[in-house]
């Protein structure tokens, strides 16, 4: 079964053909970073028109690189949602138009969803592993998301815990912010820290041993503004230190909720996904601490992490019906709840 998949939920087009929900034949990205740097952040109507500019070419690209054509697929996936109402209705009608003129099934696919099912997607980097055995732990950490999963089945999955506050992506952005990293903070904060050392200061582990599943990273952020407006003087000479630092706060916990909430549900597996768990401490600390307890650890390559439509296809594929809609009725939903 052949999907192309589509996703336009935030900044990036994308575009990919997947074989059977596993096989990637493509998956092609137009980043927008270049347009919202400036801005510190993401615009939504530049998003919105850049996606629209985008958008054919990036289809076009999925389908050639995959050395297919329409005729041959067997269906059309696109995110409806959650995301930005503007960026999420470009892909949308794109999806629908590829679906009437080609008389294709419609899938309408939760982003969530689609970072999660990033996990069922053939690994380049690990050859010949299998997809999660049921039931298993997902956390995925986003820019916007910071949730812990309950996985029975492809089927059946339950939220057991979230972030009160800030998302985990959202944390890395503003204190990458304070840093003067730029935009996007997150990597640049994760390539800072590697420079610097992890235990020079002691940042909160909100909720570490509170008995929940849920995150808070909104005092950890604001404990290093805290810690930068007192440290004026050496700030900048430290930065890689507080990026260190901070970056372990949050790591401890990611890892620690993860394993707990493992050991809890009685589960083998635990799986990463999200644009974090490029992250490289979160993706080494998880394999070591998982392995540790005899887990299975499995972590997409970090195209797969970060957003991408070849996730947005798997989880069209294994959902099957239940993310099937009639082709009309495809529409963007910008809250798409779980
Ligand atoms: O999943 P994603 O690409 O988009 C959303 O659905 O939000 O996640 C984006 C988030 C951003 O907050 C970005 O800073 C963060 O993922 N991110 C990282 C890294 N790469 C991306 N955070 C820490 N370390 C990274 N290497
Ligand atoms: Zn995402």
């Amino acid at each position: 079964m052949l999907l192309l998949g589509i996703e336009t939920s935030c900044d990036d087009t994308a575009a990919a053909v997947v074989q059977d929900g596993r096989k990637v034949l493509a998956n092609v990205l137009a980043s927008q970073d270049e347009f919202h740097r400036e801005y510190g952040g993401v615009v939504p109507e530049i998003a919105s028109r850049r996606h629209a500019e985008a958008v054919g070419a990036v289809i076009e690209q999925a389908l050639s690189r995959a050395g297919r054509s329409y005729d041959d697929l067997d269906g059309v996936a696109v995110t409806a949602g959650p995301g930005l109402a503007g960026s999420l209705v470009v892909g949308v009608a794109a999806a629908q138009a590829i679906a009437f003129a080609c008389d294709l099934p419609a899938y309408a696919v939760n982003h969530l969803h689609g970072h999660l099912f990033a996990n069922y997607l053939e690994n380049p980097d690990a050859p010949g592993q299998r997809p999660p055995r049921d039931p298993f732990i997902c956390l995925i950490v986003s820019g916007g998301h910071t949730d812990l999963i309950y996985v029975e089945s492809a089927a059946q999955h339950r939220i057991i815990g979230r972030t009160r506050d800030d998302a985990a992506g959202e944390a890395y952005d503003k204190v990458a912010r304070l840093l003067g990293l730029g935009f996007p903070g997150g990597p640049a904060l994760d390539a800072l820290a590697q420079r610097g050392d992890s235990s020079a200061f002691d940042f909160p582990r909100s909720l570490l041993d509170d008995g929940s599943h849920d995150f808070s990273f909104s005092g950890l952020k604001t404990a290093v503004r805290y810690h930068l407006d007192a440290h004026t003087a050496d700030a900048t000479e430290r930065a890689a230190d507080v990026a260190a630092s901070f970056q372990a706060a949050v790591v401890d916990v990611l890892c620690a909720k993860t394993l707990r909430a493992a050991e809890e549900f009685g589960v083998g597996t635990v799986a990463l996904a999200g644009g974090v768990s490029a992250n490289s401490a979160l993706r080494t600390r998880m394999r070591e601490l998982g392995s540790a307890r005899g887990l299975d650890v499995l972590i997409p390559p970090l195209a797969y992490c970060t957003d991408n439509a070849a996730m947005i296809a798997a989880a069209a594929y294994y959902r099957g019906e239940l993310a099937r809609v009639p082709v009309a009725k495809l529409h963007a939903d910008p809250n798409f709840a779980w």
